[in-house]
Formats: structure tokens, sequence, C-alpha cells
């Protein structure tokens, strides 16, 4: 059940017009409190505590009201009955829409012939995160892994292959487009190659087609692996620069009958700024001068090819900050075309620093590679683990490290930059993926001990049930908001929150003691299960394995 949702809509039912729902500060007042007297004193100019004073025996007739009271200026601060949220308690979530969406979601968007970066980890685990969320909602999402695997840089790496032969590893291809970069800068015709193989590759040449195919196998290949080893969902689509193609085309056409195609230089753009803008809007680039495909034609045709496969409601891209500007442009071709009816959105993400506030770079001062940046957390936890005194194998460690690395990326807003530290986040205290596992293996490991649960209506909930029970009835209602937010940084909050409750009712409320009688024990079991379950789906929405110990 969304609690604050029910009791919001049942006290503005009862009232007759709406007012806020808040959660007091000191729980012993009260579970809610609510400003209505307040909001009614506005309109008829009355004393608002007189007013809650009238109020209250109306919002005791609710049902699950035990006590109502009076507080402050004018508030009313509302007890829930236990038997009621007992009830609420122990049914499942119900967390589908009333209305559900058709949603295109675009992130990963890695490159092909690169080694995916520090870069790529905001995209690939808040987008993952996103998709699980707008699942579970009921939505019908189809994800698109928009691969950059068709400009210039396949022209640069062709001209390496062509003097120097193919790859023979992910490792090897990834040093030849830095290195043949390198080699354009300073060669004129190096680069002139590029871009007529570029242009030659785009127009169909079949020796050039040969090479690019094989070395695309092996970049494949390793975004397969970076999939499987940050427990992505996979793709529904790779289909990226070269994937739109066949579609630019007609995106073209759409583009000139609405006569937004202008010819600048042997280019043709595309002019997006209004008289409103004050900031700079320079022009969409569609076609360069050399006649290559252009990044900005790639994502409307890909917005032209979405909507007429998926028809989708909402298209949604999750990419760094650095591309703000991008997509402000392409959706507004998009809508000044009629390419879709979609809402567009973009969400573009802060950086990743070290604990300097510099970018983060690996020991040896170079760009932190993806698969370098998940070993470099295995190894903190395995060191942590060992100064712990534990054994555990290989797979908890990097369940655990995968936990560090996904925590801490979804537990920032999205829009900040933040600091990467692997000592830090794989601490198995505070704001972490470890502290949020270790609650979790705790719970499951009281249940498997404990063997049967009861299911009956319990007694009268100590302070620690009862505000552990609340706040699993605050599930469904984070997952709406961070959905409609799309701030995946609520689930990650929301999941702490939740530890620290359950913690404290650990330590408070011993469960499998001897000294604890069977039906407080049954009691505390019972919570414990509910509490369980709602953690075990927010660790789920964020992509988390639960080890079986820790
Ligand atoms: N490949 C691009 C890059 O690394 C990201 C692609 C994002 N998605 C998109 N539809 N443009 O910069």
């Amino acid at each position: 059940m969304n609690l604050y949702k029910y009791v919001s809509n049942a006290i503005n039912d009862k009232l007759g017009f709406v007012a806020n729902l808040e959660t007091p500060r000191n729980r012993a007042f009260g579970d809610f409190s609510t400003n209505a007297a307040m909001v009614m004193a506005k309109s008829t100019g009355k004393n608002p505590r007189e007013l809650a004073a009238e109020i209250l025996p109306k919002l005791s007739e609710l049902g699950f009201v035990a006590d109502a009271s009076v507080a402050g200026p004018g508030f009313i601060n509302i007890k829930l009955k236990d038997d009621f949220i007992w009830a609420a308690a122990k049914e499942p979530h119900n967390t589908k829409s009333e209305k559900a969406q058709k949603i295109d979601l675009d992130y990963g968007g890695y490159n092909v012939g690169k080694a995916l970066h520090i870069g790529h980890l905001r995209t690939s685990i808040v987008g993952d995160t996103f998709n699980r969320i707008a699942k579970f909602l009921g939505h019908t999402t189809k994800s698109y892994n928009h691969i950059g695997d068709w400009g210039r840089p396949m022209g640069l790496i062709i001209a390496w292959i062509l003097e120097y032969g193919m790859p023979q590893s992910a490792e090897e291809l990834n040093k030849m487009y830095p290195a043949s970069t390198a080699r354009a800068k300073e060669d004129e015709a190096w680069m002139a190659r590029a871009k007529e193989i570029t242009a030659e590759l785009q127009a169909g040449n079949p020796e050039y087609r040969k090479i690019y195919d094989d070395f695309m196998k092996i970049s494949l290949a390793q975004m397969d692996e970076v999939l499987k080893k940050l427990n992505l969902l996979p793709f529904d689509a790779t289909m990226g620069e070269r994937g739109v193609a066949p579609y630019v085309a007609e995106t073209q056409k759409i583009l000139e009958a609405k006569n937004l195609l202008v010819e600048s230089d042997g280019a043709m753009i595309v002019n997006v700024k209004t008289d409103e803008d004050t900031a700079p809007m320079p022009p969409l680039m569609f076609r360069t001068s050399s006649d290559t495909q252009t990044y900005a034609a790639a994502d409307l045709s890909a917005i032209y090819y979405r909507t007429k496969t998926d028809s989708p409601d909402v298209i949604g891209y999750f990419t760094d900050s650095r591309q703000n500007l991008h997509f402000q442009q392409v959706f507004r071709v998009a809508k000044m075309a009629g390419l879709t009816n979609a809402e567009l959105f973009h969400t573009g993400f802060g950086a990743l620093t070290g604990a300097d506030g510099k970018p983060f770079k690996t020991r040896d001062g170079g760009v932190a590679e993806l698969l370098d940046i998940i070993d470099m957390v295995n190894d903190a936890v395995r060191t942590r683990v060992k100064e712990a005194g534990k054994e555990l194998d290989d797979e908890t460690i990097s369940a655990i490290a995968l936990a560090a690395v996904k925590f801490n990326d979804l537990l920032h807003d999205v829009r900040s930059d933040y600091v990467f530290d692997p000592n830090q986040i794989t601490s198995f205290e505070g704001r972490t993926g470890p502290y949020i596992l270790y609650t979790a293996v705790r719970l499951n490991s009281v249940l498997k001990r404990a063997g049967e649960v009861s299911d009956s209506i319990m007694g009268q909930l100590s302070e620690e049930e009862r505000n552990l029970l609340i706040a699993t009835l605050d599930f469904e209602r984070t997952v709406q908001t961070a959905f409609d937010n799309r701030a995946t940084d609520m689930i990650a909050n929301y999941a702490y929150d939740l530890c620290q409750l359950i913690n404290t009712f650990y330590h408070n409320c011993p469960i499998l003691r001897d000294d604890v009688d069977a039906a407080t024990r049954a009691q505390r079991l019972a919570v414990v299960r509910i509490a369980r379950d709602t953690l075990a789906s927010a660790i789920d929405l964020m992509g988390l394995k639960i080890p079986e110990e820790m």
C-alpha cells in the first residue's frame, strides 16, 4: 500500500478539501500530521486551533485513526491503529501504475573501438535502474544501446588497421583509435584519409565493411563482458549510429519538407535558436561538408525510427551533462519537424571525481577503464574482508564490490558531480552498498534460522516495529516519485533509511534469544519478513545481488 496516499486521500475525502500530510519530526506525536485546520482557517478567517478542535472528531471517525490531537498553531497529529498497520504491511506491494506507458530508454551508448571508461558508469547504472523502476511500475520499456559505431573514429581505426593489421584482442583494438588520432593531429594526409574512409564506409565500400565487421565483434564481446560484470539487464536493442543510417534519408526528407535544412559552407544545418534564448544556441549539424552522417543526424533518425517502430509515449536519454546542449538541439528539431509526439527527456549527469575533486584517474594517471575500476573495487573489498578476519568466496566478493560501485552511483543526485573513492564505498558502515547488503543478509539469516514465520494478525507494536513497518509502507510512494522525477537516488536513500530502521529494531528487539517469549518472537519475525521483502525489492531495483553470507 502507498500509505501516504491512502491516508491523505481519506482525510481529504472526509473534510472535502485538500490538505498537506507530513511526517512529524518527533514520531512520538503521531505517524502523520496535517495542516487541514490551517487551510480552513485561511478561507474562513477563524482561529486554526479552534478549527482543529472542531475537525478532530471527524478525523477520529476514520477507521485507521487510533488517536488525533492538536499541536502547535493548529496542526493535527494522527496516530494509526496497530491492526491497520499490520494488515497494510502484510499486503504485497502493489506498484502497477494506473496508466501504463510505452517508454524507450537510451543509455549505455558505448563506443566501438574504445574501452568503456568511468564516464560510462553512470549512464549504465542509472539507466538500468530507471529501466527496472519503469518495469516495476508496469510500464513497457525498450532499452536501446545507441552505440557509437559509424563516425570518424571508424575511419581512423580502419586506416590504422590497413597499415598495421587486424587487432587480436580488445586491448589491442582499443589502442588503435588514440594512436590514429594522435597521428592525424600531426599528419594532415592521414586525417584526410581517415575522413575519406569514413565517408566510403558509410557509402558501402565492401573492403572497409569487412574490416569494420571484424573489429566490431571484438568490441561487442567486450561490451557484453561489462554488462555481465555490472549485472545490467540485457539491452533490448543494440542499435546505434549505423543501425539508424538507413533512416537518415527519410528523416532528411521530413526536415526538407518543413524547410528546416539550410546549407552552410557545404554542410547542412538546422537553426534552432529562438528569441527567448539567452544562452548561446548554435545550429544543429545534420550533415558535414565531407558528406558524413553526424551525431545529431543519427539521433534524429533514431527518434524517427523509434517512433515508427515502437510508438513510444516517452523517449528518455541518460548521458553525461556535456551532451545537454546536443539533446536540446535534437529535441527542438524533432518537435519542429514533427518527428514524434513522444515526451522527450534527457538526464545529464555530473562527473565522477577523485578525492581531490579532479576527474578520477587510475594510479598511473590515465583515464580509468571500467573493467579496471571494477577490479580495483574488488581488490578493496578483498582487503577489507581479510582485515576483518573473514573468509568469503569470490562470488560474494564480486557481489559486494558490485553493490559498492552501484550504490554509490545511485546515491547521489544524478546531476551533481560526486567523489569516487574505492576505499570509502566499500566500507561496511555508512551510506554504502555493502552496508545495505549486510543488512539484507542479516535478515535472511534470521529468517533462515527461525524457520516458520507466522502470518496471522499480531498484537501491539513497539516503537521500533511501528516505525519500520510504516517505512515499508512508504516504498510504493518512493518508487513512484523516483520514476516521476527520474530521481533514482531516491531508491538508494530509501534503502539506506530503511536499513537504519531495521538495524535499530534489530538491536533493541532481540528475536531468537532464549529469553524472548514465543508471541514476541513470532511478532518480531513477522516484522523481519516484511522488512526483508521490501528491502529485497529495493535492492532488486538497484540491480544488486544479495549474497548468502557476509
Ligand atoms: N556514444 C555516445 C558517447 O559516448 C553516447 C550516446 C548517447 N546516446 C545517444 N542517443 N546519443 O558520447
